[in-house]
């Protein structure tokens, strides 16, 4: 018996407290561009396309928004330069490609996906990354794409604070933690499952800190027997409960179903590192969850080809 014909489709703009939103009309540009993202990649989904298409077409947009913390609006790291992490994941076979610490590079998720279909290997980082995407052509941005009066601010007060500030914490959230990482995950027509996850990181970050996002099985993972997942969040948290490949053994090793793996994966990450962030999972039959430990996350989604549903 074939697949049925339905697709699904999530995508996230970082996890948070999100307490600088403070007027209905920012809150509305966040959702609009999340609904946006959504509506490109369902177009994606209903013509047919695969859900690897539709997860790099979501990821792009979302890099291309300067709200989002991924693409060209990236958070500085301590030296006052832009370092991207991306990753893109296969359900169909496990392929997967990925970059981190990369720069200038204006979509980070095409690179990823230019590592996993023209290379053999599954990361490039940094140098060889460039080189790579020179040799591929691949968009590259000017610094000045990047390096906004805005972001050179908020690198100076997270400066004076001296702490490294997360995306979208909780725990002392201001107006210089509103960026987070991007992501989505799709089941298309055919029963295929993809992820992808694309992030700047963390303000004031040291040079060379890579997080979750590129790591397959941390900041993503997709496999067509259970899930694709994208997580958002703390990524030192995500890389130590692998919280992608989680979600995924959840499923295959202790039966659960998509509702379920979610629900333990969330728990799991509480109890064992007291971990802050949040994950969106569609499983192999196109149910959409999503579950996270912050206080919110941007995120919408699209089940089994229905209607489209934005939220914080
Ligand atoms: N979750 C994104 C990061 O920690 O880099």
């Amino acid at each position: 018996m074939g697949q049925p014909d339905y697709y699904s489709l999530m995508v996230h703009g970082g996890a948070g407290a999100f307490e600088y939103i403070k007027d209905q009309k920012t809150a509305a540009r966040y959702l609009e561009s999340i609904n946006h993202a959504l509506e490109h990649g369902r177009a994606v989904l209903t013509q047919g396309g695969s859900a690897l298409v539709a997860v790099e077409t979501c990821a792009s947009l979302l890099e291309d928004d300067p709200l989002f913390n991924a693409g060209c609006g990236s958070v500085l790291n301590e030296n006052g330069k832009v370092e991207m992490d991306a990753a893109i994941m296969d359900g169909r076979d496990l392929s997967a490609g990925a970059v981190a610490a990369v720069q200038n590079i204006a979509n980070p998720i095409q690179l990823a996906r230019c590592v996993m279909i023209e290379s053999e290997h599954v990361m490039l980082i940094a140098e060889g990354a460039k080189r790579f995407a020179d040799h591929y052509g691949i968009a590259q941005k000017p610094d000045k794409y990047f390096f906004t009066p805005e972001r050179m601010e908020q690198l100076k007060r997270a400066r004076l604070k001296r702490k490294i500030m997360l995306d979208h914490d909780d725990a002392e959230e201001s107006e210089d933690q509103k960026y987070g990482t991007i992501g989505a995950v799709a089941r298309d027509r055919e029963g295929n499952l993809a992820a992808a996850t694309s992030t700047g990181g963390i303000v004031n970050k040291r040079m060379g800190r890579v997080g979750d996002s590129p790591i397959i099985g941390a900041g993503l993972y997709a496999d067509n027997e259970t899930c694709a997942v994208s997580a958002t969040g703390f990524g030192e948290d995500l890389m130590r409960t692998l919280i992608g490949k989680t979600v995924s053994d959840f499923m295959l090793m202790q039966r659960m179903d998509g509702e379920r793996a979610t629900v333990a994966c969330i728990e799991f990450l509480k109890r064992k590192v007291n971990g802050r962030g949040g994950i969106i999972v569609i499983d192999r039959d196109g149910n959409c969850n999503s579950g996270l430990t912050t206080k919110k996350m941007i995120h919408g989604w699209i089940e089994k080809s229905g209607e489209t549903v934005v939220r914080f």
